[in-house]
């Protein structure tokens, strides 16, 4: 993926100058960081820190970290506006604790607490958030797909928690006190756990394979401010975005049974390196209109890239994904796919038109299903002393 740009020494800081180039961050694409493994291993140290406050929340510009856990939560019956306050202000406090390598308040277990790992806690609210504060909800349900088979289970949700970090010990650490102080307001409605490869094993700048085993994550929006963060629309939100986050299965026994050569025109993209099929590198620029010899399009017209592809970079979505794998069930066939977490600023605009076009025509249908559906509206960040939905809710 065109990660956002990191330098090693920023990272070696202890990711303070790192999340600070990030903060009016632009994920722009870069070449494949080229250096020798001895020297990869302490590219991200253990105790590294993700900075909590800013204008936005950290969790979406910030450097992948290879695990997370997405948990939505229904608010009990009855939690009302005052409620909900009382709870923001509770979690941004373990939160602000927790991304710092420091135990929670009364922390049942407070040596788990550090090393922090590039911790980063975000938070989102549903649309039966907004309809219990009596707020109007900036965000609703996506409409209904044709190729969508969704499932309960995994879907909607008034409250997202969203968890990073490059150790999973400290993602399960922060969820267990996370879902404790949320326990006397909400209901856990689902958790989903996911994983990419970690920067320290590849090196920033890498784009991550996913477990069709294609680079995923090639083509980002070049301005955050423009794509992903929201600057018009209801002023609590400015600073803030959306997120969707599609559960997307894949039928990985049939996809199994795809050649080489298919597996490459249904995605438009090389296999080895995720060049364009009329490219040699990663990041050149496909040629929409070459044709073979025998005048077929280079780049199928039901190619994932050709229907997905957003010519305009700032209404490009900020796909943030990560693999997730539940199996193998007991007859040894895969449960496994894809957390396609997408953050833009207008999921209308943005996300909706791609995944029409995805579900009208896109070869990739035939190997991957979504089960899972979900649209939350992202608050900005807040400052020291200050709280995630004051915004709004303050
Ligand atoms: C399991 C499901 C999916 C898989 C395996 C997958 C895989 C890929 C791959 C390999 C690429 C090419 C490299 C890149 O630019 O990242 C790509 C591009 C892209 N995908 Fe997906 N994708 C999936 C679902 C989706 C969904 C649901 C959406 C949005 C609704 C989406 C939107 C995009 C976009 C916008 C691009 C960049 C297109 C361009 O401008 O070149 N993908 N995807």
């Amino acid at each position: 993926m065109s990660e956002p740009r990191l330098t090693r020494r920023g990272l070696l800081a202890g990711g303070v100058a790192a999340a600070g180039a990030l903060a009016g961050c632009s994920v722009e694409a870069s070449s494949r960081a080229e250096s020798a493994p001895s020297a990869r291993a302490d590219t991200v140290p253990a105790s590294a820190v993700e900075p909590f406050h800013g204008v936005h929340q950290a969790g979406i510009a910030t450097l992948p970290q290879a695990y997370a856990v997405f948990a939505g939560f229904d608010l009990r019956p009855g939690v009302d506006r005052e409620a909900v306050a009382r709870m923001m202000r509770l979690l941004t406090d373990d939160a602000r604790r927790l991304t710092a390598g420091r135990p929670a308040l009364a922390d049942t277990e407070p040596e788990l607490a550090a090393p922090a790992a590039r911790l980063t806690i975000t938070f989102g609210f549903g649309p039966g958030l907004f309809a219990a504060v009596k707020e109007e909800s900036p965000v609703r349900r996506l409409p209904r797909f044709r190729t969508d088979r969704l499932e309960d289970r995994w879907s909607d949700g008034d409250l997202l928690v969203q968890i990073c970090a490059d150790d999973a010990m400290t993602v399960a650490h922060a969820l267990r006190m996370i879902t404790k102080d949320a326990r006397a307001f909400t209901r856990v409605r689902w958790t989903q756990r996911g994983f990419r490869r970690a920067v320290h094993v590849e090196g920033p700048g890498q784009t991550q394979r996913n477990l069709m085993g294609q680079l995923d994550g090639t083509v980002q929006p070049t301005d955050l401010d423009k794509a992903v963060w929201i600057s018009d629309g209801p002023g609590w939100l400015r600073g803030g975005t959306t997120l969707v986050l599609r559960r997307i299965r894949m039928e990985l026994e049939t996809w199994d049974a795809v050649d080489r050569k298919a597996r490459e025109f249904t995605i438009g993209r090389r296999l080895d390196n995720g060049a364009p099929l009329t490219g040699r590198h990663e990041h050149d620029a496909p040629d929409w209109d070459r044709r073979d010899d025998l005048g077929f399009p280079v780049i199928a017209d039901q190619a994932h890239i050709r229907r997905a592809h957003v010519a305009d970079p700032a209404l490009r979505m900020l796909r943030r994904t990560y693999n997730y794998d539940e199996g193998p069930a007991a007859d040894g066939t895969a449960d496994a796919g894809l957390l396609f977490a997408a953050y833009q600023a207008d999921v209308d605009r943005q996300f909706v038109p791609v995944q029409e076009r995805l579900a009208e025509a896109d070869l990739l249908n035939e190997w991957v299903t979504t089960i899972g559906s979900a649209v939350f509206a992202i608050p900005p960040g807040c400052a020291e002393g200050g709280w995630i939905g004051q915004t709004l809710l303050g």
